[in-house]
């Protein structure tokens, strides 16, 4: 049996200091390769050459949202082309980025419950393509299995694993029936090893599903509903964003060079692409959907003389009743939906939403300026949405995974691993049989992991050692892990069968392989 809820969290409380560095298995030392910078991330950080712009001078850019080319009765049907693209970051120099219809992040697909989704991406990037859908419950062959490519429309590219002539060249459909609550989604590039350089080069962005549920709650909407991706990047003398790759043409050897293992962590806090942006608000109730699209970097947020947050919505969608949080820490791929009311702030106020975890330049995210009143009409009930309680009587297996540096190598590297092996497109970690409910036990070492499990969703029942706890209410598909941390998930997958994967999000680790097949049968 384990412990109540309750107990895991005293279980945290007295949990031992976790030393950096740990033993692996077969008795070889692990190098240590918890943080390499001062900062509350893993990783090292990557100063950039290029001067950084001075915070709070941008206003902060809104992605498009994209528009269907074509809607039938049933299906809402996009086209998306990845390319390059050129984007004002830093003051004077421009920075060549890689983005969905060339904008970083990419327009944001907003779609409704019961209709299907059709997006048709075009590659015309000089790399295979993968198009992951994070948080989708999808078919496994729409997902963006890491060796499904989408080969430049230039030509077939080979990839390291004899995977090279997998998938389709120059366009292909990802088709998404939509069946799931109302949630922030988003989409972002997969592409077996080399998610990390070509994520951190822009092809990220929003895709959000609505549903009857959340429209009847009268939350903030329109204007005042605003999706905030945040991410660190650094830039070269040249402008140009600066990762240290092995090989920066991402055709040849994959990975970053052995500093960097732990992953890369910029100077430079982005959120919708911009440096340190400002947004205006009216002194009303705001909705922003919070995504870490970092690389390697967490975010421990506040509003510094600001109101609290409001959570109203985690990974999978809306929670059953608001949470209030002062600070929420967000791990790589988890998004936080949440509610901040401006209402009692004056003309003139600036409130700094900082980062905890970060030091210099990385310990202020974007600042919002109170314009003066305005007409609020949206409401902040007290219930929101009805969850089913996942319950550990349901389960019907139980596994554990363990997340951490050894039993593989590869370039005379170790290697990071999930379960002592690396990934490998052969191999199938486990069958779960789908519509069941299953105990994971995940266990984090030698650093800090968040764990993303594809195609499915998961309740935490309880965590220790780490900082997952409060903020971890309601539907998820990502949790974050401290170095020496573990969670219990009950696990379920309950519309769609077939391959996928389970990962590490800090995305250097999952280049260097940990993630891990499951197959839902
Ligand atoms: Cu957001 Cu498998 O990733
Ligand atoms: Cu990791």
């Amino acid at each position: 049996m384990l412990p109540a809820r309750r107990d895991l969290f005293r279980l945290a409380l007295a949990a031992p200091i976790v030393p950096l560095v740990a033993a692996g298995c077969g008795g070889r030392a692990v190098e240590n390769s918890a943080n390499t910078s001062m900062e509350g991330s893993a990783g090292r950080l990557l100063p950039s050459q290029a001067p950084l712009p001075k915070p709070f001078q941008r206003a902060l850019p809104l992605p498009p949202v994209l528009k269907p080319v074509r809607t039938d009765a049933d299906t809402d049907y996009y086209e998306i082309t990845q390319k390059a693209a050129t984007a004002q970051i830093l003051d004077d120099l421009p920075t060549e980025i890689w983005g969905y219809e060339g904008t970083f992040p990419g327009p944001t697909i907003i779609s409704r419950r019961g209709r299907r989704t059709v997006v048709q991406h075009t590659n015309e990037l000089p790399v295979p393509v993968v198009v992951h859908l994070h948080g989708g419950r999808v078919a496994a062959d729409q997902d963006g299995y890491p060796t499904d490519y989408l080969h430049p429309v230039s030509g077939r590219v080979a990839d390291s694993h004899g995977k090279g002539l997998n998938g389709e060249q120059g366009s292909r459909d990802y088709v998404y029936d939509i069946d799931q609550p109302a949630a922030t989604l988003w989409y972002h590039d997969h592409r077996m090893d080399f998610t990390g350089p070509q994520v951190y080069r822009g092809l990220a962005g929003f895709h959000l599903i609505t549903d009857d549920v959340e429209q009847s709650l009268g939350l903030p909407s329109g204007e005042r509903d605003i999706p905030l991706m945040i991410a660190d990047r650094s830039f070269a003398a040249d402008g140009s964003l600066a990762y240290p790759s092995v090989d920066g043409s991402l055709l040849g050897t994959p990975g970053v060079t052995a500093d960097f293992m732990s992953g890369v962590l910029g100077d430079c806090v982005l959120v919708n692409g911009s440096p340190w942006p400002v947004l205006e608000v009216e002194a009303v109730r705001y909705r922003f959907r919070i995504l870490n699209a970092a690389n390697a970097r967490r975010f421990r947020l506040r509003l510094d003389d600001g109101p609290s947050f409001v959570q109203i919505g985690s990974d999978q969608g809306l929670l059953s009743e608001p949470v209030t949080l002062e600070r929420i820490d967000v791990a790589q791929g988890e998004r936080f939906d949440v509610v901040v009311d401006f209402s009692e702030y004056s003309a003139g106020t600036r409130i700094t939403m900082v980062n905890e975890r970060g030091e210099g330049t990385t310990a202020q995210v974007m600042q919002f300026v109170v314009s003066g009143p305005g007409k609020d009409d949206s409401r902040m009930p007290s219930r929101l949405a009805e969850l089913e309680v996942l319950s550990e009587a349901d389960v019907v297996a139980t596994r554990e995974f363990t997340f951490r540096r050894g039993g593989a190598e590869a370039h005379g590297m170790s290697l990071w691993t999930v379960n002592g092996e690396a990934f490998d497109p052969e191999r199938v970690l486990a069958q779960i049989k789908v519509g069941t409910v299953e105990r994971w036990r995940v266990i984090s070492q030698n650093n800090e992991h968040p764990f993303h499990v594809h195609l499915g969703a998961f309740q935490v029942l309880g965590s220790s050692g780490g900082t997952a706890g409060r903020s971890d209410v309601g539907w998820k598909d990502t949790v974050n892990l401290d170095n020496g941390g573990q969670a219990d998930l009950l696990v379920r997958f309950e519309e769609h069968q077939g391959l996928a994967v389970l990962h590490c999000h800090n995305l250097e680790h999952e280049d260097m392989m940990m993630m891990a097949n499951f197959e839902v049968v």
